[in-house]
């Protein structure tokens, strides 16, 4: 499935997962996880909740570094970088590795401030008004706004506010965006302006994102990875895993796994 997929696509691999293990603590959390993510594609993560989803993209800009006890075992290669070498700065690739929550949450700063913030702490030299403008057009925010950026981020609707997390990302530049169900608390609008951004972005940016929205995964995704999660023998806890993950549409309509083929037809999860 691996091949046929890598065959049918020409891009280049911006992650390498090779048997990925996550725990808190004592527990495991998502076991024996192997996943490539592909430069300038979207990938989808989706599964029943407590599979490991945010747990294994919190892993891709080491921000699970910063949850006590957690830890990892085996490999994430980000190009030919070991993400996890004591020579990589996790700092460097939080900016590199930006994210965007699932709840909005702009700082309580003007609109223009939010977007400025980033740049700014990294000693961008450019010309920031410029850097706000292209941003919050990249972000699809810049005509709703572009008359009030002394206003408070807190201001925006839900969906603008989002929107502005998006702006506030790519103002530092990064190559990669990590989403995690970035429209679950949006309306259907809000979220339908998201996903034709996110496909605007797609040109630029690597995109992973957590959705448990199937419509959304098949309508702004090329890849899918499809998590589940099972009983421990130890704990009571689950462990979550990799079932499989492939080309979008042969996830949603030739999956191998039946457990696949029953959670995106919406027979459990
Ligand atoms: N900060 C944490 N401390 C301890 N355990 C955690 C922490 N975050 C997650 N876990 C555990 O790791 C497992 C995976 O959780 P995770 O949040 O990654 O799942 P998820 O697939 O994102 O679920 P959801 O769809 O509900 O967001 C769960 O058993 C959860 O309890
Ligand atoms: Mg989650």
């Amino acid at each position: 499935m691996v091949s046929e997929m890598q065959s049918s696509m020409t891009t280049d691999t911006v992650f390498t997962v090779r048997n990925l293990s996550v725990y808190y603590g004592s527990l495991l959390a998502v076991r024996g996880v192997n996943l490539d993510i592909p430069k300038n594609q979207i990938t989808a993560f989706i599964g029943p909740s407590g599979c490991g989803k945010s747990t294994v993209l919190r892993c891709f800009n080491r921000t699970n570094d910063l949850i006590p006890g957690a830890r990892i075992e085996g490999k994430i290669e980000y190009h030919d970088q070991d993400l996890y070498s004591k020579k990589t700065d996790p700092i460097d690739i939080r900016r590199r590795i930006g994210m965007v929550f699932q709840k909005p949450n702009p700082f309580p700063k003007s609109i223009y401030n939010n977007v400025a913030y980033g740049a700014r702490i990294n000693g961008y030299q450019g010309n920031m008004d410029e850097l706000v403008e292209r941003s919050l057009k990249g972000a699809a925010l810049w005509d709703e706004v572009k008359d009030k950026l002394k206003e408070s981020g807190l201001s925006l609707s839900g969906g603008q506010q989002q929107r502005l997390c998006i702006a506030r990302a790519i103002a530092v530049q990064p190559e990669v965006i990590l989403m995690d169900e970035p429209c679950s608390a949006l309306d259907p609008i809000s979220t339908l302006k998201i996903e034709e951004l996110m496909n605007d972005l797609k040109q630029n940016y690597t995109i992973v994102i957590v959705t448990h929205n199937m419509q959304q995964a098949t309508r702004v995704s090329d890849i899918t990875a499809f998590f589940n999660a099972e009983e421990s023998l130890e704990s009571s806890n689950k462990i979550g895993f990799l079932v499989e993950y492939d080309l979008t549409q042969n996830i949603f309509h030739n999956p191998q796994n039946k457990d696949t083929k029953n959670y995106v037809s919406g027979r459990f999860g």
